[in-house]
């Protein structure tokens, strides 16, 4: 009887162990991430080495899906005084990439939105101008003032695949991601165009972020969210 009771706790170990969310160091260079189902249980956090005190700031990412609506989140930053400190999401209504900076939206218009395609994202924001620019793919957007000229400040939340709704707390459902996110890097800089267009075109040499590095990353996945080689989930490697 003691034996099948150990037998029985063991079991129940091992199932809570499998449901634990997983934090982990590694180098997730030529891996993605792959976000298979509608749930705000699957999401992945990337953990900084230190909070953040930064005046700029660029966010680059690639992201590969069929989810065109709502309003698929790809990356988002909160901070205990702004839940949006620094967030991007498509918006399938309009049909326009949204950027959030310190909770203040900003719309970008006429940038690509490929599905089953490798788009890659680039997002900057300077607080000494307050001006915010996209990139995707080969187009650039016009700039446009957003956000209060404050840096940012803090110890950050950041989540791929969901739209946080408050500081380390819930996700909004019609922002579930789906599909692949890689190369996310956060740069403490606003990067020049060329850095950009070398990130766009996946050349090898192009400038790894210093705040959030994909080659270095502390990070910690939940639910059916899981890391694949990239060559194994698409064809091509470079967009
Ligand atoms: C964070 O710290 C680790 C360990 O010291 C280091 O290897 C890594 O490069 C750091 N990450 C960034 C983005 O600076």
């Amino acid at each position: 009887m003691k034996r099948v009771a150990s037998y029985v706790f063991f079991i129940v170990l091992c199932g809570f162990a499998l449901s634990q969310p997983k934090k982990d160091r590694k180098c997730l260079r030529e891996k993605v991430i792959t976000f298979p189902e509608l749930t705000i249980s699957n999401w992945v956090k990337l953990h900084p080495n230190e909070s953040m005190d930064l005046s700029a700031a660029t966010v680059c990412l690639r992201f590969y899906t069929e989810q065109a609506s709502p309003s698929p989140c790809l990356f988002s930053l909160a901070t205990p005084s702004h839940p949006q400190d620094f967030s991007l999401r498509w918006s399938g209504d309009s049909k326009q990439y949204q950027m959030f900076i310190h909770n203040t939206q900003v719309e970008f218009k006429g940038l690509t939105f490929n599905m089953n395609q490798w788009n890659s994202v680039c997002a900057t924001w300077d607080a000494n101008s307050g001006l915010a620019q996209m990139f995707v793919n080969e187009v650039a957007s016009i700039k446009k003032v957003v956000g209060t000229k404050v840096p940012f400040k803090g110890n950050p939340v950041i989540t791929l695949g969901q739209y946080q709704t408050q500081y380390d707390g819930g996700f909004l459902q019609p922002s579930i991601f789906t599909g692949f996110i890689a190369d996310v890097h956060v740069h403490g800089q606003v990067l020049i165009t060329r850095q950009i267009k070398t990130y766009m075109e996946a050349k090898t040499k192009y400038k790894l972020g210093d705040y959030i590095n994909w080659h270095n990353l502390m990070y910690t996945i939940a639910g059916s969210a899981q890391v694949e080689e990239k060559h194994q989930v698409t064809f091509y490697t470079t967009p």
